[in-house]
């Protein structure tokens, strides 16, 4: 059993929606980690044996499935991007609502029927070339980290595969949407072994699942 248990958090919106679920099963970061200032990565917990990391959410992923963090927070779009067998998601946390989407130029945005191949930007190569796949066309995927919406308008590619919430950046970047790839939510993940290993594991898991159970309930 590890000494301190290391809990990972994504950056971003979704932690404004994580936090009242982290503390309502008693994983409340110390007064630092609400500093914008503050530019640790690393902060205590009101559990002596608990620290979090805030690391980008596709990081979130490969910290827990290295054993690096022994849990975390993520969307299932990560989750299902990169099928790591050490990363087990016990809890849908019901919290950072959206989906994974295809979008095309509003102007003269076409349908993938018919075509053999198309050029994506995207930060989810894997479930892109799936869903192409799927309808009989190779998508090739360029990777970019953010900012997609962008690419179209700059001949970068015909379409992208991103994160759709209110549809807002889509909208503002004169693209649409032309397919649904997957609904998304925020998980709970455990590293494998640690669940096994550690109780204090398995008695947060059960905190968390708990809750998110009185949640729906209510
Ligand atoms: C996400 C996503 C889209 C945007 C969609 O980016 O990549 O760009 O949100 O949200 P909307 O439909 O409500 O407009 P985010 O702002 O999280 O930053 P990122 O580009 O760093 O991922």
């Amino acid at each position: 059993m590890s000494d301190s248990l290391t809990f990972a958090v994504p950056k971003g919106r979704i932690l404004d929606e994580a936090l009242p679920v982290m503390a309502r099963a008693g994983v409340v970061p110390e007064e630092a980690f609400h500093d914008k200032a503050n530019r640790s990565l690393t902060f205590g917990t009101t559990r002596d044996d608990m620290r979090l990391i805030r690391v980008r959410a596709f990081d979130v992923a490969t910290f827990v499935a290295h054993g690096a963090a022994q849990m975390g927070i993520v969307g299932s779009d990560v989750i299902e991007e990169f099928d790591y067998a050490d990363l087990y998601a016990p809890v849908d946390l019901d919290i950072g609502h959206c989906h994974l989407a295809v979008a095309e130029p509003k102007e003269g945005a076409a349908s993938v029927d018919g075509a053999s191949h198309v050029r994506v930007a995207t930060k989810y190569p894997n479930l892109t070339r799936r869903f192409f796949e799927r309808q009989g066309v190779q998508a090739e995927c360029v990777k970019l980290n953010g900012a997609m919406e962008i690419a179209p308008s700059l001949g970068l590619c015909g379409r992208i595969v991103d994160l759709v919430s209110s549809g807002q950046t889509l909208k503002e970047n004169g693209l649409v949407e032309t397919g649904h790839i997957i609904d998304i939510t925020a998980r709970l993940i455990v590293n494998r072994a640690a669940l096994k290993t550690d109780p204090r594991v398995a008695a947060l898991v059960e905190a968390f699942r708990r809750d998110a159970t009185e949640r729906k309930a209510a």
